[in-house]
């Protein structure tokens, strides 16, 4: 079992923190997102991965390297414009060779472990190849799909089942979906994938799409498994999943305090301070993490926040929030719901206003008069 990542793609809808940065390589819980994708990954006993990665592939690189901190052995494949996830499939063939792999979207994010899906696939299709089966005849599932109920499935791809669960079509984005049954980005192929990808044709948004593929799979009449998520599942790609993705991993850490925290301060809950943070006359009310080298003075830190480092949070009040590296804010008010870029500056002029929200891309500096 081999793995593909897929960390091209231009992030349109996170604009502009996309602008100069890889989707995949937001943090969250101050850690990117594609490193919770490399631990499932390395969690499932898959050592080789193959990374498609597109215009953000020196950032991507330099963050995975040789993926040898996970336990990997990581193949970059460039791929020269995000042509869809069936194209990625395309050009990795190589890599692939006749191996059975998963295709794992690097800007999703999922609870349940990656290895009792795939666990569940090898059972499937070992137990299919039990010799009282025709010689030759393979029952076996060809793909695995997962899938979770959600309010908004014209948002993602959509699948109808049948009432033993098996698939009855695939749809990519339907202005009316057949249900409410979106597709995670988490998939397992066998080798029967690449004839499904050479034979599809692009969608109307110009891509070959891995929907398609699998459609065309269920149409020779090969079976494709479908399991419903019970666990939370979410795809990243925007403000308020990302603030959610947030929240959920930070209620999954341990309390560590590495930093220093004064005796004029308050810490509560679940909150990770990280080595070299310093914490003055604040109230950090968990869950929170902030990072190594961040200042925290004189201010409130509400739950559901992660700061990343060398920051400097000075005055102000942050909650629900996620504040990447090299931030100022300072005297700011009251931040919440906000996403800041690095290297963000928030400050205020005597004026308060009473809560701001905000979305700003690096680099950015916003004065509240
Ligand atoms: C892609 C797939 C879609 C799937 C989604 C999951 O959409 O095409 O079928 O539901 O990922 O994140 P995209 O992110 O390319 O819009």
């Amino acid at each position: 079992m081999k793995a593909l990542i897929l960390a091209g793609g231009a992030g349109t809808r996170l604009r502009p923190i996309t602008h100069t940065r890889a989707k995949q390589l937001v943090p969250v819980a101050n850690k990117p997102i594609l490193y919770y994708g490399l631990e499932a990954i390395a969690d499932a006993g898959i050592k080789q991965v193959g990374i498609v990665v597109g215009d953000t592939a020196d950032e991507v690189m330099a963050a995975v390297g040789d993926g040898s901190e996970w336990g990997l052995v990581v193949t970059y494949l460039p791929q020269e414009a995000p042509l869809g996830l069936a194209h990625a499939v395309l050009i990795a063939r190589e890599f692939l060779g006749q191996d059975d792999f998963v295709m794992y979207l690097g800007d999703n994010l999922l609870k349940q472990s990656l290895k009792d899906f795939v666990d569940r696939f090898e059972d499937d299709r070992l137990r299919a190849r039990a010799p009282t089966l025709d010689a030759g005849h393979d029952s076996g599932p060809c793909a695995q799909i997962l899938l979770k109920p959600v309010p908004d499935p014209h948002r993602f791809g959509v699948a109808e089942l049948g009432a033993d669960g098996s698939v009855i079509r695939l749809l990519e984005k339907p202005a009316d979906p057949p249900s409410n049954l979106a597709l995670v980005g988490v998939y397992l192929f066998d080798a029967r994938i690449h004839d499904a990808v050479a034979a599809i044709e692009p969608s109307s948004r110009g891509e070959l799409e891995i929907t398609d593929a699998i459609q065309w799979l269920v149409d020779q009449g090969l079976r494709v498994r479908t399991e419903v998520l019970d666990g939370w599942w979410i795809d990243t790609g925007k403000l308020t999943p990302l603030l959610e993705a947030n929240r959920l991993i930070l209620e999954t850490l341990e309390r560590r305090v590495d930093g220093e925290v004064d005796g004029e301060s308050d810490i509560d809950g679940r909150v990770v301070i990280e080595q070299g943070a310093r914490v003055v006359r604040s109230r950090i009310r968990g869950p929170v993490v902030i990072g190594a080298g961040t200042t925290v003075a004189d201010s409130f830190i509400g739950p559901f926040s992660a700061i990343g480092r060398r920051c400097v949070i000075d005055g102000s009040e942050v909650e629900h929030s996620v504040i990447l590296d090299d931030c100022l804010v300072v005297g700011a008010g009251r931040l919440e719901d906000s996403l800041l870029g690095h290297h963000v500056e928030v400050k205020r002029s005597e004026r308060r206003p009473k809560a701001t929200r905000l979305m700003v891309g690096d680099h950015c500096s916003v004065d509240l008069q």
